[in-house]
């Protein structure tokens, strides 16, 4: 789908990996509404982006409503959504508190199916749209330490094939885009902060999202698969 003049909402626009797709939807002429939650991030990026930000959380069915309303009131359309928003927190999945499990469940994973759900029938009634899950390379991998939020980017993968098959022939598209570590806000909790292979700036992922639109595409690997199941393989070992 060509980009320019089309509307796209991106779900945690705010910083990070949705903030640089924001600055690249911009520049290729799409109109682009974004939400996060924290209203100070919300404001800071709408003075950046020049871009109508909503402080709206994906956990939340009526929020995500009242975006997709009201972007429709204004445009009459959405063409892409990007299902960006993404929490993580790491550790023994034992002492991982329930609210922590929930807070990644339901954002990473139920966020991206009701925000996908809400659009929908829009995209439907068009006959056209394009849908771009932002997942983790995480989900080829088998890593202690991180199981809900893998498990999340998991249950992504099979959300993002299984609902593509299922929208064959409508001429819309369901795409997964998997970063690697990425510098950004996303490892804050880290119990293990400022270690691991943060190895790209966030342009990279966002530039991946906007290939992801433009050609439809099942899934882009912003690694390769092999090596990186390999790497798996030898940090387990090696922990041993
Ligand atoms: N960074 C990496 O190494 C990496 C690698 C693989 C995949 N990813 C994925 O990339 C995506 C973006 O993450 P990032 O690295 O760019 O991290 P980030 O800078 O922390 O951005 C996350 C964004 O999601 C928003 N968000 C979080 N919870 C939300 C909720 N419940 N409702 C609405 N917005 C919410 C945040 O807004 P607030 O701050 O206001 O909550 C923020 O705008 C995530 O899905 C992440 O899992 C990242």
């Amino acid at each position: 789908m060509e980009i320019d003049g089309k509307v796209a909402i991106v779900t945690g626009g705010s910083s990070g990996i949705g903030l640089e797709t924001i600055k690249l939807l911009k520049k290729e002429g799409a109109t682009v509404y974004f939400t996060g939650r924290n209203i100070e991030k919300v404001n800071k990026a709408e003075k950046e982006l020049r871009c109508r930000g909503f402080v709206s959380d994906v956990r939340n069915s009526k929020e995500i409503k009242r975006v997709v309303d009201e972007v429709l009131k204004r445009q009459g359309r959405i063409d892409t959504l990007i299902n960006n928003a993404g929490v993580y927190y790491d550790g023994q999945f034992a002492e991982e508190t329930e609210a922590q499990t929930r807070e990644m469940l339901e954002t990473n994973l139920l966020g991206a199916m009701n925000f996908t759900k809400a659009v929908l029938p829009q995209m439907l009634k068009q006959e056209k749209g394009s849908i771009v899950n932002v997942g983790s390379i995480v989900s080829y991998g088998k890593n202690p330490g991180i199981a809900t939020y893998s498990a999340t980017k998991y249950g992504l993968r099979g959300f993002t094939y299984a609902l593509r098959n299922e929208l064959k022939g409508k001429n819309i598209s369901v795409s997964l885009v998997n970063p690697v570590g990425t510098k950004t806000d996303l490892f804050r909790h880290s119990k293990k902060r400022g270690r691991g292979l943060l190895l790209q700036q966030a342009v990279v992922p966002a530039k991946a999202v906007l290939h992801a639109i433009k050609t439809g595409k099942a899934e882009i690997n912003l690694a390769p698969v092999r090596a990186y199941e390999l790497l798996s393989l030898l940090r387990r070992l090696a922990k041993r």
